[in-house]
C-alpha cells in the first residue's frame, strides 16, 4: 500500500510516451511493444482527427493520492444539493472551524484540486510538471470583487496598488522561467478598477459613446474629465487606467495578457477598457485579448463589433472564446429585477453560438492569420473536435500559432492532455492565491453545469480505470513475487535433493 501512495517523483518529468514505456518495464510480464502506442498515435495522421479523449494513459502522471483527490471531489460535485449549496456549506464551515482550522479542510481537496498554491515555490512546481506534459501553464490571479465587496473608501486605492503589485508579480513569474514558449496570463479588471465604477460605466455607455483615444489618452496620464463621471469617480477612474497601463507595459512583448468577461452589469465597461488597451498595445501583435461568453444573447454581436472596432482603428485582436461562468447569478438578477434573460435559453443554443463564434473568428483568421488570434477555451469535447476539423478544412496549421486551446486546472486533463500530444499549443489556466482569495472561483467551479460534469463523469471513469489498473498491477505484482519465491523455493528443495 505504502508504495501505491507513493508520489511518482520521476513521472513529472518524463513525457507521456516515455512514461508508458517506464511503466510496462515495471510490470513482471514482458508486455508486447504495441501496448505504449495503442490508441490515437501521434505519428499517425490518419488517427489525428479522431481524438477520441479515451485514453487512461493521460492519467498515469498522477499519483495515486491525486487520482483519489480528483475522485472524492468530483463525487462531491456531482451531488446538486452540495453544489447548489456550496457557498452556505462553505461559510457554515468557515464560521465553525475558524480561518485555520477551514484552511486545513479546503487546503488538500478543493484547493489542491483547482489551485496551484499560494508561494511561488508551489506554482513552480506545478508549472514545471505541466510543461513536461507538453501543457501551457497561463498564470491567473483570481482576485476579483463584485458589487458591495469593496471596503472603505480610503483604503480603496492602496488595496488596488496591492493588486496591481501581485499582477506585475504574476507577469514576472510568467516569462521569467520559459515554462511556455509564448506565455500567457489571465486579468481580471475589477481587481484594478471597483465593480461600482465599471457598473456606472456601463450604465453611462447606454447613452453616450466613449471614445477609445480618450481612454488611450488618460493611461498615457494625461488628466481627461470623462463625462458623467463625479470627481472622485473619474480620479479613481484615471488611477485605475494607470494601473493597467503599467501592467500592459510590463507585458508587451512578453506575456499575452488576456482579459476575463465577468458579469453583464459591467462587462461592457470592461470592454471598453480593454479594447483602449488594444488600440495603444495591439499595433503589431495581439498582447491584450478579450474575451467573449457565448451563453449571451448578444455574444455573437459583440464579437462582430469587435473585430469592426479593430479594423477601423488597425489594431490586433486576441479572443479568447468561452461559454461563460456566471449563468446562475445573471438568471437570478434578471429575474429580480424582471429584465430579459441575457442568457441563452437552453444548452444547445448557447452550443449553436460558441460554433457560430467560433466559425467566424477561424475564417478570419484563416484570411488573416497576423492580426487575429483566438483561444478556444472550453472543455467540451464536441468544441474541440469541431474546431480541429475546421483548421484543418482551412489549411491552417496546428503550432502556427494564431489558433490554440484552453481548459482550467484540475479539469478534462484527458482533453488537454490528448490536444497536446497531437501537437496543438494547449494552455491550461492555473490560478494561485490564498485560500481566502481563491474562494469565489472555487464556488464557481463546483456549480459548473451539469454539461461540464457530463465531461467530467468521462474523467471520473478514466480516472477510476487508472486507479484500478494501478491495484491490479500491484496485486498481481504481488503475486508474480509469490510465484517466484515459490519458483526459488523449489528450486532449492531440487538442488537439496539432486545434491
Ligand atoms: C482558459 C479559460 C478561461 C476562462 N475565462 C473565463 C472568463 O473570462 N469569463 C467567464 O465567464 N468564464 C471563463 N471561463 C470559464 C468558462 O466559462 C467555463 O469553464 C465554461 O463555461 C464551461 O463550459 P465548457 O465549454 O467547458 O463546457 P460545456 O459543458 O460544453 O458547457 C457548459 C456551459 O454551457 C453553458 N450552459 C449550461 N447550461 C446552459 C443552459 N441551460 N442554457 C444556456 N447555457 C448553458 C454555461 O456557460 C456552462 O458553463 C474560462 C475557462 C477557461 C478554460
Ligand atoms: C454542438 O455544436 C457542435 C458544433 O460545434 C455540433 O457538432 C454538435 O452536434 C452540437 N451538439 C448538440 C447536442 O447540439
Ligand atoms: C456551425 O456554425 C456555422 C456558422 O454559423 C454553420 O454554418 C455550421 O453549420 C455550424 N455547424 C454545426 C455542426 O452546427
Ligand atoms: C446547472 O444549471 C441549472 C439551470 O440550467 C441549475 O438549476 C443548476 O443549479 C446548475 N448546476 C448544476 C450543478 O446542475
Amino acid at each position: 500500500m505504502s508504495t501505491l501512495l507513493r508520489p511518482p517523483a520521476l513521472h513529472g518529468f518524463l513525457s507521456l510516451r516515455l512514461l508508458g514505456t517506464a511503466t510496462t518495464r515495471t510490470l513482471p510480464v514482458e508486455q508486447p511493444a504495441t501496448v505504449t502506442c495503442r490508441g490515437h498515435d501521434p505519428c499517425d495522421p490518419s488517427e489525428a482527427v479522431l481524438l477520441t479523449f479515451e485514453d487512461p494513459q493521460a492519467f498515469k502522471v498522477k499519483s495515486a493520492w491525486e487520482l483519489v483527490r480528483a475522485l472524492t471531489v468530483f463525487r462531491f460535485c456531482s451531488y446538486p444539493v452540495l453544489v447548489n449549496n456550496c457557498g452556505k456549506l462553505m461559510s457554515v464551515a468557515r464560521g465553525l472551524l475558524g480561518r485555520r482550522g477551514f484552511s486545513l479542510f479546503v487546503r488538500p481537496t478543493v484547493y489542491a484540486q483547482f489551485v496551484a498554491g499560494e508561494t511561488e515555490g508551489e506554482i513552480s512546481t506545478s508549472m514545471e510538471k505541466m510543461s513536461s506534459l507538453g501543457l501551457r501553464p497561463m498564470l491567473a490571479v483570481p482576485i476579483e470583487e463584485d458589487l458591495g465587496e469593496s471596503t472603505g473608501f480610503v483604503d480603496r486605492e492602496r488595496r488596488y496598488d496591492d493588486n496591481l503589485a501581485s499582477m506585475l508579480e504574476c507577469v514576472r513569474i510568467s516569462h521569467s522561467s520559459a515554462w511556455s514558449p509564448d506565455p500567457m496570463m489571465q486579468l481580471k479588471v475589477t481587481a484594478l478598477v471597483s465593480p461600482e465604477l465599471c457598473v456606472k460605466l456601463t450604465s453611462l455607455m447606454k447613452k453616450e459613446q466613449y471614445d477609445l483615444d480618450l481612454l488611450v489618452r488618460a493611461m498615457s496620464g494625461e488628466p481627461i474629465s470623462f463625462p458623467g463621471l463625479l470627481e472622485s469617480e473619474n480620479t479613481h477612474f484615471l488611477l485605475g487606467l494607470r494601473r493597467l497601463d503599467q501592467i500592459a507595459q510590463a507585458s508587451i512583448d512578453k506575456v499575452r495578457v488576456l482579459v476575463d468577461a465577468e458579469y453583464t452589469y459591467m462587462n461592457p465597461a470592461l470592454s471598453l477598457i480593454t479594447m483602449a488597451m488594444m488600440k495603444k498595445f495591439n499595433q503589431q501583435s495581439s498582447w491584450i485579448w478579450n474575451t467573449y461568453q457565448c451563453y449571451l444573447k448578444d455574444s455573437r454581436s459583440l464579437l462582430l463589433e469587435a473585430i469592426h472596432l479593430s479594423e477601423e482603428h488597425s489594431f490586433c485582436l486576441g479572443v479568447k472564446l468561452v461559454r461563460g461562468a456566471y449563468m446562475d447569478k445573471e438568471r437570478q438578477l434578471a429575474n429580480k429585477e424582471g429584465r430579459m434573460d441575457p442568457i441563452h435559453q437552453s444548452w444547445e443554443d448557447t452550443n449553436d453560438s460558441y460554433n457560430g463564434s467560433l466559425d467566424v473568428m477561424l475564417n478570419r483568421i484563416s484570411q488573416n492569420p497576423g492580426r487575429y488570434q483566438i483561444i478556444v477555451a472550453t472543455h467540451n469535447e464536441e468544441s474541440v473536435r469541431h474546431a480541429v476539423t475546421r483548421l484543418g478544412a482551412l489549411g491552417l496549421q496546428r503550432d502556427e500559432g494564431s489558433v490554440c486551446f484552453g481548459q482550467l486546472l484540475g479539469m478534462c486533463d484527458h482533453v488537454s492532455l490528448t490536444l497536446a500530444q497531437q501537437g496543438f499549443s494547449v494552455y491550461k489556466s492555473v490560478p494561485y492565491g490564498s485560500v481566502d482569495d481563491t474562494l469565489p472561483y472555487l464556488l464557481r467551479r463546483a456549480q459548473e453545469n451539469r454539461t461540464v460534469l457530463q465531461g467530467i463523469r468521462k474523467e471520473r471513469d478514466l480516472l477510476r480505470h487508472e486507479l484500478k489498473r494501478r491495484i491490479r498491477e500491484r496485486v498481481s505484482g504481488g503475486r508474480w513475487r509469490e510465484r517466484e519465491r515459490e519458483g526459488e523455493r523449489e528450486r532449492e528443495e531440487r538442488r537439496e535433493r539432486g545434491g
